[in-house]
């Protein structure tokens, strides 16, 4: 059995990207390992949020995580700033990175371009983001961490870390194994698909949200761009947009690529969308349901008690190893 730990931000909806690369695998993985999985406001806050819109996104969070088969009994789902020794961590950490190494963060120069642009300014949080996503790992001796394609250079920067930390001051970290699911780690825009689906695009007919209308979500499948050619085919390089909706269809469904390039054979574009939206809704329908259950039931406020509970006393043990080690406050 192996701990797996991840998060995700409370920083709107969800998407479908979201849901396919990182919340289906989770579901998958709690069967057989001992997991942990994080909704990280403190993540959030590193770009202007309204407080009291955060406060109803954490619970929501919470509640789609329980929605979409997290099995609070075998997992834990906790608030990253419930647990102080996030931010601790995340300090003696920063101590030990280079400015250089965290300027060339790609997700870093996309996300204060994009402040730039916006007349944001961008914050130190921003920049020290990925630190924060080291301490959020190895404060659990974590064997896996499930992310989606994006999270690699960051999931790269938390093991040259924990290495480097361990042979300054002798084996206090276990350095972690990334998960990139073999398919949907990279679920592209509807609308524009060389690039990545994200919810802080501005044009919304680019993403699905866990949370639209189910009449939106089949407009937006049935609105998505695919390209000139009158066969359904997969080739992510020359034809990226029917491609990626057949990453999503069968990511869904299970079924494989080639099972579906053939269910489709001498059929067009319009039967293909509007049998994928349907796949869409069924599988999102259930999990709008339960999530609308769970919020009005109140019980969220137990499981993350729980998870809360459980998570301090793992952390708590390990940053007092790291603190014991750097020299920090008193020996007793
Ligand atoms: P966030 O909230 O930006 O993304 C959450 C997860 O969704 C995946 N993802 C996608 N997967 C496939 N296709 C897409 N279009 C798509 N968009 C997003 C992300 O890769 C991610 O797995 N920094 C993390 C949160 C975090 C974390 C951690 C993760 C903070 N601390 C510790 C693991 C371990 C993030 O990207 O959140």
């Amino acid at each position: 059995m192996k701990r797996i730990l991840s998060g995700i931000q409370p920083s709107g909806a969800l998407t479908l990207g979201n849901y396919l690369g990182a919340i289906k695998n989770f579901v998958t993985l709690q069967q057989a390992h001992e997991c942990l999985f994080m909704i990280v406001d403190l993540h959030a806050i590193t770009v202007p949020q309204d407080r009291l819109v955060l406060r109803q996104h954490i619970k929501e969070l919470a509640a789609l995580y329980v929605a979409c088969g997290i099995d609070p009994k075998k997992a834990h789902i906790f608030i990253q700033s419930e647990v102080p020794a996030h931010t601790a961590l995340s300090w003696v950490l920063t101590c030990h990175a280079s400015m250089g190494e965290l300027s060339r963060m790609t997700q870093f120069k996309d996300k204060s371009a994009k402040q730039e642009e916006t007349g944001g300014h961008i914050s130190a949080g921003l920049f020290n983001y990925p630190v924060l996503m080291a301490a959020d790992v190895l404060l659990y001796d974590v064997d896996l961490v499930p992310v989606g394609d994006d999270q690699k250079q960051h999931m790269e920067l938390t093991r040259d870390l924990a290495g480097r930390f361990n042979s300054k001051y002798g084996d206090t970290f276990k350095i972690p194994e990334v998960f990139i699911p073999p398919q949907g780690a990279r679920i592209m825009s509807l609308q524009d698909p060389t690039k990545k689906m994200s919810k802080s695009d501005e044009n919304t007919k680019n993403f699905v949200l866990l949370t639209d209308e189910l009449h939106v979500i089949q407009k937006k499948i049935k609105s998505a761009v695919t390209d000139s050619e009158s066969t359904i085919g997969y080739d992510p390089v020359n034809r990226p947009g029917i491609s990626n909706l057949l990453d999503i269809y069968s990511c869904l469904t299970g079924e494989t690529i080639e099972t579906l390039v053939a269910k489709y054979e001498g059929k067009g574009y319009g039967d293909f969308k509007s049998e994928l939206a349907e796949v869409v809704v069924t599988t999102l329908e259930p999990i709008q349901q339960r999530m609308k259950d769970i919020l009005q039931s109140g019980e969220i406020d137990d499981i993350l008690d729980q998870g809360r509970d459980a998570a301090m006393k793992l952390a708590f043990k390990k940053l007092s190893k790291v603190n014991h080690k750097v020299g920090l406050g008193r020996k007793r």
